[in-house]
């Protein structure tokens, strides 16, 4: 048995989850309209753990708050700092696995939901074949370079529409099952 796994993101409409140094601004719109947490909260609730590339720790590490109430396990090959988050509380875990030891791993644990983040490594796990709901809210900006969040494959990966939904601001939601 393995965990289910999704991915939430926010990404320009030209595709990238962050400008090229990893700033996240262009998500927060023109500032014109309140932009609300378009299903977020309702997501996070139903997620047992999360699972996210070094980089994406880094960045969150940036926040100063730690933002998560969920238990998050970081990617890495080499030895990441914890200690900083977990001085603000978070529930953190370095892991070293392939995408298909994490979701068999995580299983053993009692994580039956995760929530894949982080763009090299939702990239990974998607050609593992191992992400199973994608929920992708577009922001109508194009910002013209930065970290995609889809890459190459070695075959098509086809999804079945769920639903789409649009929000204050322009965003567009679109959530896929496979
Ligand atoms: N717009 C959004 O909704 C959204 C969501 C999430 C993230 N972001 C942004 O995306 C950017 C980060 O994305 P990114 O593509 O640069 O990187 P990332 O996926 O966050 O991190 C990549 C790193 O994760 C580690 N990793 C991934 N899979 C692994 C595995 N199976 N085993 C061991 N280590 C593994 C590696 O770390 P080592 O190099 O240490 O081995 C790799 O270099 C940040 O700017 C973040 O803010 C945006």
């Amino acid at each position: 048995m393995r965990s289910t796994c999704s991915v939430f993101c926010g990404v320009s409409l030209d595709g990238f989850i962050a400008r090229p140094d990893g700033a996240l601004d262009f998500l927060e719109g023109d500032g014109t309209a309140e932009m609300g947490d378009h299903g977020y909260e309702a997501f996070i609730a139903g997620v047992d753990a999360i699972v996210m590339g070094r980089h994406t720790f880094e960045v969150v590490l940036g926040f100063g708050q730690w933002p998560y109430t969920k238990k998050v396990f970081v990617l890495s090959s080499g030895n990441v700092d914890l200690s900083v988050a977990r001085q603000r509380g978070a529930d953190v875990e370095l892991l070293h696995a392939s995408p298909e030891e994490v979701v068999h791993q995580l299983a053993a644990r009692g994580c039956k939901h995760l929530y894949i983040d982080g763009g090299a490594t939702v990239q990974r796990f998607l050609r593992a074949g191992l992400i199973d709901r994608l929920i992708v809210t577009h922001v109508p900006v194009l910002i013209g370079q930065g970290i995609p969040l889809f890459g190459p494959l070695e075959k098509d990966i086809r999804w079945k529409l769920v639903a789409s939904r649009s929000f204050p601001g322009g965003l567009v939601q679109s959530e896929y099952a496979r």
